[in-house]
C-alpha cells in the first residue's frame, strides 16, 4: 500500500496552525490526504487550508477547536463526521505555563493535562477504533524528551508527556495486528513559534542546533511505520536522552507482550 492507501483518506491534525504541525499538514497533503485542521486560532488554519488545497489539490477543512475544553474529543468526532480519518496526529501539547508547579494556577495544570492525557487518549479511542474496524490507518503521538524523567518547572508536562509514551507503547501492541500503526515521536528542542515565545516571555535568547518543524514532520511521517518510538536525532542503537534506545523500548514491550499473554488474555 502506498502512504495514501495506507494512511487516508483523511488526515486529523491536532495544533495545525503553526510550527511542526503545520509542517505535518503540508506533507501529508502532498501525499495526496484529505485534512482536518484544528487549531484554537481559526485565521491561519484558513490560510494553511487555501494553501494545501491550491498546492496538491486535496480537500481540506478547518475547525476552531480548544483541545484542552471538555467537549474537545466531542466536536472532533463531530467535525470529522463520516469522513474516514485514517491518519491522526496528536500534535498541540507543548507547556505554555512557563512556572514552577506550585506557582502555576491548577486550573492550567489541568488544562494541560486534558490536552495531553485526557484528550488525546480519548481522540485515540474514537478513531483508532474507527482504524482497528478498516484494518488500517496511523497515529503520531507527539512527544517529548520530557516524558522520560520529571524535571523543575515543567513538571506537568513531563507527567503528561511520561502518560502519552507508556500508552502509545500499549497501543502500539494493540493495534499493530490489525495493520494499524502507532508511533511516538519523541522530539527535542525545536525551532516553534510556540517555543520561541516561551524563551521570549522568559528573556532568553534562542538556542543554536534546534530540529527544524519540516524535518520533524518529514522524519515522523517516514518513522511511522517502525513504532512504537523514535526518539528525535538518535538512531535506533543509540540511548542519547533516552534511558533505553528505541529499538531497546521495542524489544522490551515485545517481550513483556509476549510474557503476558497468560495473564491478558487474547487480543
Ligand atoms: N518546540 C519544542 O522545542 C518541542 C520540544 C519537545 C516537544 N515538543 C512537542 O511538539 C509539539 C508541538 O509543540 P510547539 O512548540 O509547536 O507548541 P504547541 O503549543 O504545542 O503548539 C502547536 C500547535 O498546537 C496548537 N495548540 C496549542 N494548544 C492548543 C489547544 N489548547 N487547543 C488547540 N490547539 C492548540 C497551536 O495553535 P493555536 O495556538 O492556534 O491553538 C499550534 O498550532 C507539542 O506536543 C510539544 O510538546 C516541542
Amino acid at each position: 500500500m502506498d502512504f495514501a492507501e495506507r494512511y487516508g483518506p483523511w488526515a486529523l491534525i491536532a495544533g495545525a496552525s503553526e510550527g511542526t504541525g503545520r509542517a505535518f499538514a503540508r506533507k501529508v497533503a502532498k501525499q495526496g490526504l484529505n485534512c482536518i485542521l484544528i487549531a484554537r486560532r481559526e485565521g491561519p488554519l484558513v490560510t494553511l487550508a487555501e494553501e494545501v488545497r491550491a498546492q496538491y489539490g486535496v480537500e481540506c477543512i478547518t475547525a476552531s477547536v480548544d483541545l484542552a475544553a471538555n467537549d474537545a474529543v466531542d466536536r472532533l468526532i463531530d467535525i470529522a463526521g463520516a469522513r474516514e480519518v485514517g491518519l491522526l496526529i496528536t500534535n498541540a501539547g507543548a507547556d505554555p505555563n512557563g512556572t514552577r508547579f506550585l506557582d502555576g494556577e491548577i486550573g492550567n495544570w489541568i488544562d494541560l493535562v486534558n490536552l495531553n492525557v485526557m484528550n488525546t487518549m480519548r481522540s485515540c479511542h474514537h478513531f483508532g477504533g474507527r482504524m482497528r474496524a478498516r484494518r488500517r490507518g496511523g497515529i503520531i503521538l507527539v512527544g517529548s524528551g520530557a516524558c522520560y524523567g520529571g524535571m523543575g518547572g515543567i513538571a506537568v508536562y513531563c507527567g503528561s508527556k511520561a502518560f502519552d509514551l507508556c500508552f502509545g507503547e500499549g497501543l502500539w501492541t494493540e493495534l499493530r495486528p490489525h495493520g494499524v500503526d502507532v508511533l511516538n515521536l519523541i522530539l527535542g528542542r525545536t525551532d516553534t513559534p510556540a517555543f520561541r515565545a516561551l524563551l521570549q516571555s522568559k528573556g532568553l535568547p534562542v538556542p543554536s542546533g534546534l530540529a527544524s518543524p519540516d524535518d520533524v514532520a518529514e522524519v515522523g511521517l517516514a518513522r511511522l511505520p517502525h513504532g512504537p518510538v523514535h526518539n528525535w536525532g538518535q538512531d535506533e542503537d543509540m540511548s542519547g536522552y533516552a534511558p533505553n534506545s528505541a529499538a531497546a523500548r521495542r524489544a522490551r514491550i515485545l517481550a513483556l507482550d509476549a510474557a503476558s499473554k497468560d495473564v491478558m488474555g487474547g487480543k
